[in-house]
Formats: structure tokens, C-alpha cells, sequence
């Protein structure tokens, strides 16, 4: 007996010792959630009259996602998706990104050119051609697509927004490009398009009369209410979606959107105006994206609006300096997406684009996620730098480095993809 309490208690012990050691090893090994580094802070503050002090982010109450304009509750999935989704859906069109002509159009495709065998027989490439008709007149953009040639069963896919350059056939066979890895995304077993953003919508605010919204308004001025640009990259992916769902290899309800920073912005906005994205991937997108506009952090709602008045409407413009009055936040672009899967990322250095206030809008759009059934990120508190966030149908990883899309980035998502997709 004496022998067994011996044992016993000597058991006991060293459990407990066990346990103590090892979580005061785990709290000096874990690294400490993300914070902007203030060597940066008071270099950025000392350049730019923007703020980037955390203590000087102004008090504000968010709107609450699943509260109707009229005061109801919102109590229930259906009610989310008949009732409060497109009354917010409306409010974002009106207030943000400009509603989408209703003007019947047809869309047609061109293969332009094909390459077999790509990347050591793992793929077959097509130069694409999206030709958009109304009535006699029509409007075209190129875009580019890849599908693996051994897969087993039809393959899910991503559509890549490209804000900087086209990638064309060629090139992206040649040279691996941090903006659209399509080799690696076909060894791990997803098909990609890709397309720019410019061929869509010209980024340029005197540049309208080029692009597809003069097109759908035959030349007219846009109204206080037509859509804009971000909105217009949206619909182009919609458009290249339309084509690889034609394609017999490619499983089109498993098909994520993804764009870096003004193309990420556009991504969700594609999401939420689409609900045949199964993901969105907003990559540093900030103001007008994944960032809560009323942190006023980095990008303000004034800055972005005078700087890009042909990607927002010009009653966006009206909240410059009263972002608490805004009707809507970005959190709730994020619910627009919801039950579908969100993936949203910062970078440490990229404090214009407010890793914190892209976090946090992640997380203030859970609860419709939880509404809908599904479980997403609620943790308040930021992961560590490099350290991969995932629940249920969203995710967050803050990057090391500074504003820009990459391979740590695009690895990082597509643990994401295949957790949510396969
Ligand atoms: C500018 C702009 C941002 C945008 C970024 C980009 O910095 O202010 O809102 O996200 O360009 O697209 O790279």
C-alpha cells in the first residue's frame, strides 16, 4: 500500500512537473500575436499625415451585419439570405461600389491560342478571348487558362484578378510569376485563369470611355449609382468563371476568386456579387477592401476617393472624414460572401492597408458565418506574424515583408483551399 502511494504520488508529481514544464516552455515559445512595429509606425508617421498610431484610432461602434435597416433582428439563415443579404447588398451597390447594369448581353469565347503539354506534360494552356456582345457592338478581353492534364475527376480552380500586368500564354510558361503561380497551383491539382484588370475597366479616371462600363452605357457618363471599376474586375472574373464552367475538367462549384490589394478589393466584391465563387482571397487589399474604413488607419475613405474616383461611387466620397456614419463597414463585404469561404491577408510592413483593421473585419463578420452553420474566425486577438489562422470557412495569415503578393502568400492559401474545398 505504502509502496503503491509511493508510486503514486511519484506519478502524480512528475505529471504535474510535466505539465508545468511544458506549458512554461509553450509560453516562452509562443510567439506573441502580431503588432505594427513602432520603429515603423513613427517612421511612416513622421512622412505622411496619416495615421498609423494605434492609440489614435478614434472609438467607433461597428454596424452590426445581421440588424435590418428597419431595427429586426435578423434570427435565422433564411432571413439572411432572402431578406437582410441583398437589402445590404443594395446598400454596398448604392454606397461603395456601384450597381451592374441590368442591359442584356451575350458572352462568347475565342481560343486564340493553345499550347499542349505545358510544364513537362502537367497541363494544357489556352490564350483565351471573352468577347461581350450587345446588340451589334461588341467589347473584348483576353485572358489565359491553364487545366492539369492527369487529374482524377473535374478539378476545382482559381481565377486570378492581375491589378499590375497580363500575363500572356507564353510567359506564363516561362517564367514563374509571384502573381499567378500557375505551375504550382496545377501540381497541387487546381486549374487557373488569369486576366488584367485594365483590359476589363482602364484604371485610369480619365480613361472610362475605353473601357467595358462605356461600352454597357453605349458612351454615356456613368450615374451617381452605376458600378465602378473595382465592381467592373469583379464581373470580368464572372465572365472567365462563365468559361471555365463550359470546360468538362473543371468542377465551376469549386472555383476561388483571388486578387492582391486593389484586385483584392475587387475579389470580395466579385464574391458578394457572385455567389457561384465558392472562395474569396483578398490579399493586402485595405481600404475599400477587407479594412474596417472607420479605424481610419493608413488609407482613409477621403485619400482613396480623391486619389481613385473611378473605383467607388461618389456617394463613398460623401464619408470622407465621417466614417462613423457610414451605414455599412467592409466586415459586412466579408458577410456578403458568407456561407462561402473568405481567406484575407496582410503584411507587416503594409500599414497603409491596416493589417489590424483587415483582422478585425474578418472576425466581425463570424457571426454570420455561425448564422449560416458554419464556423469561422471569432479569436479577437491577431495570430503571429507567419503563423496561419484557419476555422471552418475563413482564414488570415499576416506575411512578413511588405505590400505585395507571393509564394509564402499563394502556399499558405492553398492549404486554405484544400482544407475548404477538397
Ligand atoms: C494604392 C492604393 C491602395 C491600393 C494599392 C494597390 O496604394 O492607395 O488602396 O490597394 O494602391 O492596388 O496596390
Amino acid at each position: 500500500m505504502h509502496y503503491f502511494t509511493n508510486q503514486f504520488s511519484t506519478a502524480v508529481f512528475s505529471c504535474l512537473f510535466a505539465v508545468l514544464f511544458t506549458s512554461v516552455f509553450a509560453i516562452a515559445e509562443d510567439p506573441a500575436a502580431w503588432s505594427a512595429n513602432p520603429d515603423l509606425v513613427k517612421k511612416l508617421s513622421a512622412k505622411r499625415s496619416f495615421n498609423y498610431d494605434e492609440s489614435k484610432v478614434p472609438d467607433y461602434q461597428l454596424p452590426d451585419p445581421l440588424t435590418m435597416i428597419d431595427g429586426t433582428k435578423v434570427s435565422s439563415a433564411q432571413q439572411w439570405m432572402t431578406k437582410r443579404r441583398p437589402e445590404l447588398l443594395e446598400q454596398f451597390r448604392h454606397l461603395v461600389y456601384g450597381r451592374r447594369p441590368d442591359t442584356e448581353y451575350q458572352v462568347t469565347f475565342e481560343t486564340t491560342e493553345e499550347i499542349e503539354n505545358a510544364f513537362d506534360g502537367l497541363a494544357n494552356g489556352r490564350s483565351m478571348k471573352a468577347i461581350i456582345t450587345i446588340d451589334q457592338r461588341t467589347y473584348s478581353f483576353p485572358f489565359v487558362v491553364f487545366t492539369p492534364n492527369h487529374a482524377t475527376g473535374k478539378t476545382p480552380a482559381v481565377v486570378a484578378i492581375n491589378n499590375r500586368y497580363f500575363i500572356p500564354l507564353d510567359k506564363a510558361v516561362s517564367e514563374p510569376d509571384p502573381y499567378w503561380p500557375v505551375k504550382t497551383l496545377l501540381q497541387q491539382g487546381y486549374a487557373s485563369a488569369t486576366f488584367y484588370t485594365s483590359h476589363v475597366d482602364p484604371d485610369n479616371k480619365n480613361d472610362y470611355a475605353d473601357g467595358i462600363r462605356a461600352f454597357f452605357a453605349d458612351g454615356k457618363p456613368p450615374t451617381d449609382d452605376a458600378w465602378r471599376s473595382l465592381s467592373a474586375w469583379g464581373w470580368g472574373a464572372s465572365r472567365v468563371l462563365d468559361y471555365l464552367s463550359t470546360l468538362p475538367t473543371v468542377d465551376a462549384n469549386r472555383v476561388a476568386v483571388v486578387g492582391h490589394s486593389r484586385g483584392g478589393k475587387a475579389a470580395i466584391w466579385a464574391a458578394a456579387e457572385d455567389e457561384r465563387f465558392a472562395i474569396a482571397y483578398s490579399n493586402n487589399s485595405g481600404c475599400g477592401g477587407a479594412a474596417l474604413s472607420r479605424r481610419g488607419y493608413g488609407e482613409t475613405v477621403k485619400q482613396i476617393t480623391t486619389v481613385f474616383p473611378h473605383w467607388f461611387t461618389p456617394q463613398f466620397a460623401e464619408y470622407a472624414d465621417r466614417e462613423n456614419e457610414l451605414p455599412i463597414d467592409q466586415h459586412e463585404t466579408i458577410a456578403l460572401v458568407a456561407p462561402r469561404a473568405v481567406y484575407v491577408t496582410s503584411s507587416d510592413e503594409d500599414l497603409w492597408a491596416d493589417p489590424r483593421g483587415e483582422y478585425a473585419s474578418l472576425v466581425a463578420a463570424a457571426p454570420v458565418f455561425e448564422l449560416l452553420g458554419k464556423t469561422a474566425i471569432d479569436e479577437p486577438t491577431m495570430p503571429p506574424l507567419n503563423r496561419q489562422r484557419i476555422v471552418g470557412q475563413t482564414g488570415y495569415h499576416v506575411r512578413s515583408g511588405g505590400h505585395g503578393l507571393g509564394q509564402v502568400d499563394w502556399d499558405f492559401f492553398v492549404e486554405f483551399m484544400d482544407s475548404v474545398l477538397k
